[in-house]
């Protein structure tokens, strides 16, 4: 049941932290603090790329787990929406890694690239929640989130457990690739074992958050703003924004606003910004100034320092903990996903089953 939550989404969100610390719990040794990954009949170490594949939010952890792969492993990495990747036909190194995500190991238009990846001679990885699925059985190495059940169609949970388990499979892919020092391993893996804390902090600032839920509510179209990896995470605010309150989002990465969606900025398109002190923050300020400047309603994730920075700049603040800019994207995923709640509540939408949408989609 909903556990006397008002809606499955708003139970699900709640069981951020607790999944988050699961998932990790699972694949590294709390005592060593080692990463212990299932049994892979080939070396990481040899992989010469990886090609991404996945649809919705999963797409977007998708993201995030490419900027891991690239900055930290060095692994160069392709990535595209599940229905799009077969059919550009892209010319794949043969072994590679073909890295699927998804919640329901289900969705048909993942499963369809996940069979034409291993038809290009891809080693199957999957990062799922169900793994006793259609995709679990397909796939070479299953990633297991230990994310529980996901009942309210947009998925919310599912999306930070898929990123602990991305996270991870990052520095172990960066041990094996000697991109990495073993201290900056061990920090990483510090910072994301001390996330289901700092996640749970986050909801003790449910009433900031419902304060820009009041000024969104009344928005006909919204913008959300991120750079570098907070730019998927602005993706995913506004997907969850559209699929469950109808509102038009769109999110864009804030340095490319200047080139096309500037135009749409007055007093009625409220400004959802990612912006954590320690990614890209001076180059997003100044991106936000270019908005402010315009008449544009600035509404902030930050942390505290940030927050100094954007106290005249912004018209609502919502300050986050502080924590590494490598696990940033998942914590800020979490309050993004809160507003849009907020907001879906105050618009009296049916939350956990929007109109139009279902929680698998077995069709191409
Ligand atoms: C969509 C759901 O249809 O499928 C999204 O509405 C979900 O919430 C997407 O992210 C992908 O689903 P899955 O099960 O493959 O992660």
């Amino acid at each position: 049941g909903k556990d006397g939550y008002r809606h499955y989404m708003e139970k699900e969100l709640h069981e951020h932290p607790v999944v988050i610390g699961q998932t990790l719990q699972r694949i590294i040794d709390p005592v060593t603090r080692q990463i212990v990954l299932p049994e892979m009949d080939f070396a990481l170490s040899e992989l010469p790329r990886a090609v991404i594949t996945a649809c919705g939010s999963a797409f977007y952890a998708g993201l995030i787990g490419r900027y891991w792969l690239e900055a930290e492993a060095r692994l160069p990495v392709d990535i595209d929406v599940a229905s799009e990747l077969r059919y550009r036909n892209p010319p794949l190194t043969p072994l590679g890694m073909g890295l699927l995500i998804s919640q329901s190991g289900e969705t048909a238009d993942t499963l369809a690239a996940l069979r034409a990846l291993r038809a290009e001679k891809q080693h199957i990885v999957s990062v799922l929640n169900v793994e006793a699925s259609t995709m679990g059985r397909e796939s070479d190495v299953v990633l297991g989130m230990v994310a529980g059940p996901e009942i309210s169609v947009a998925s919310t949970k599912a999306f930070t457990a898929q990123l602990s388990v991305l996270a991870v499979l990052t520095i172990a892919i960066a041990q094996a690739r000697e991109t990495i020092s073993d201290e900056r391993a061990q920090h990483l893996l510090a910072s994301l074992l001390d996330l289901p804390s700092r996640a749970a902090e986050v909801f003790s600032r449910q009433e900031a958050i419902q304060a820009m839920a009041a000024v969104i509510a009344e928005a006909r179209d919204v913008l959300y703003l991120g750079r570098g990896i907070c730019f998927p995470v602005a993706l995913e605010g506004a997907l969850k924004l559209k699929e469950i309150s109808y509102i038009h989002a769109e999110a864009y990465a804030a340095g490319e606003m200047k080139h096309g969606p500037i135009s749409l900025i007055d007093r009625d398109v409220p400004i959802v910004v990612i912006a954590p002190s320690a990614i890209l923050f001076d180059k997003t300020l100044s991106n936000i100034q270019e908005a402010r400047a315009r008449g544009g309603r600035i509404m902030a994730f930050t942390d505290a320092k940030g927050a100094e920075r954007l106290r005249d700049i912004a018209e609502q603040i919502v300050i986050l903990p502080d924590v590494d800019a490598f696990v940033a994207p998942i914590l800020y995923t979490i309050p993004v996903q809160v507003l849009a709640y907020e907001v879906a509540l105050r618009k009296g939408t049916d939350v956990d089953q929007p109109r139009n949408l279902a929680k698998s989609v077995t069709v191409e």
